[in-house]
């Protein structure tokens, strides 16, 4: 029996986890921050349900084979008692996170041979503790390797589909490539397709192209039809729509990623002597529109 902890149950967490505990072979473990009794997942392919262990105390957690990290960015300090408990001489932790800063943000925390970073492409949304949709198929990309090869097999008898690739840093740049555009209705409130203009492409574009050359200066290979591709999604966007969860996290008065997303653009780019003024500007503006959580 592989022994799997998941910290942070919510729409990725609680979703890894119902996928995960489908199958016999695994002994899955929530550790949760606000309880839940058991998980109920909308999924392209009908309901999937689970009642995992929950633990909400890290006192009462054990050495596991697994720990999937799906925590939001800014909070992957608060996991330390959990992997503490969790993390014995074998255990592998795989960090499920938007951005590009899996490793750098965990390496304090686990020994750094012992880190998977993922990334995830799965759109769920949580609606209450242990109840969630997801609305369209779920990809994982890993690194190649013999960390990343088993973390992809613990998938193998689910829907959720998990590969290794030789260039995973290309994979989560070009995730971010996509993703950076969203500060911008995350900034206004509103989407960008009804309200689009020259200068807002311009600050979309720019955005994007930012993203792509520090992205490139970190070796990452990203097609330029990625900046298109990005600036029409934004372009696209219908009123009332919502652009990722950034823009939610807004709308909701949460705490938001912008570090991860943007932020990590401008702090990359000063290293690689990149200027990065469209990121620059709307990471310090976002910090001064009312949230004195967002990192500038
Ligand atoms: N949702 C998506 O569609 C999606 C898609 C791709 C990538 N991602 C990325 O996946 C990551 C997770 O996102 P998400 O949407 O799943 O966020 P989420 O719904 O907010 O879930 C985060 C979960 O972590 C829990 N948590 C935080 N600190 C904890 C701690 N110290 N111990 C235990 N649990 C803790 C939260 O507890 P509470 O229950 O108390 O809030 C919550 O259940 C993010 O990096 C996000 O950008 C999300």
């Amino acid at each position: 029996m592989t022994t799997i902890a998941v910290i942070g149950p919510g729409a990725i967490g609680g979703t890894i986890a119902a996928w995960l505990a489908q199958d016999p072979a695994f002994s899955i473990t929530v550790c949760a921050r606000t309880p839940l009794d058991d998980i109920r997942v909308e999924t392209p392919q009908g309901v999937i349900t689970a009642k995992p262990e929950v633990l909400t105390d890290p006192g009462k957690a054990r050495v596991v084979d697994w720990v999937l990290v799906a925590t939001k960015t800014y909070d992957v300090d608060s996991t330390k008692p959990w992997l503490d408990r969790l993390v014995g001489d074998a255990t592998r932790v795989a960090i499920i996170q938007n951005g590009v800063e899996h490793v750098r943000l965990f390496e304090h925390l686990v020994p750094a041979e012992r880190l998977v970073p993922v990334m995830i492409n799965l759109p769920a949304v949580r609606s209450a503790p242990g109840r969630i949709v997801q609305s369209r198929h779920g990809i994982i990309a890993v690194p190649a390797g013999r960390n990343g090869n088993a973390l992809a097999a613990l998938f193998a008898h689910t829907e959720i589909e998990a590969a290794a690739h030789a260039d995973f840093l290309s994979q989560v740049w070009v995730k971010l490539a996509g993703n950076c555009a969203a500060i911008v209705p995350a900034l206004t409130l509103r989407a960008t397709g009804p309200v689009w203009s020259d200068a807002l492409e311009a600050i979309v574009r720019g955005l994007v192209e930012e993203c792509v050359a520090v992205g490139r200066a970190e070796g990452a290979d990203i097609p330029e039809a990625v900046i298109d591709a990005t600036v029409a999604n934004a372009r696209n966007s219908r009123e009332g729509s919502v652009a990722g969860s950034i823009h939610a996290d807004r709308l909701a008065g949460h705490q938001m990623e912008v570090d991860a997303r943007n932020g990590v653009i401008v702090r990359l780019g000063e290293q690689h002597g990149i200027a990065t003024p469209m990121n620059r500007v709307l990471v310090t503006l976002l910090a001064a529109a009312g949230s004195p959580w967002v990192k500038s």
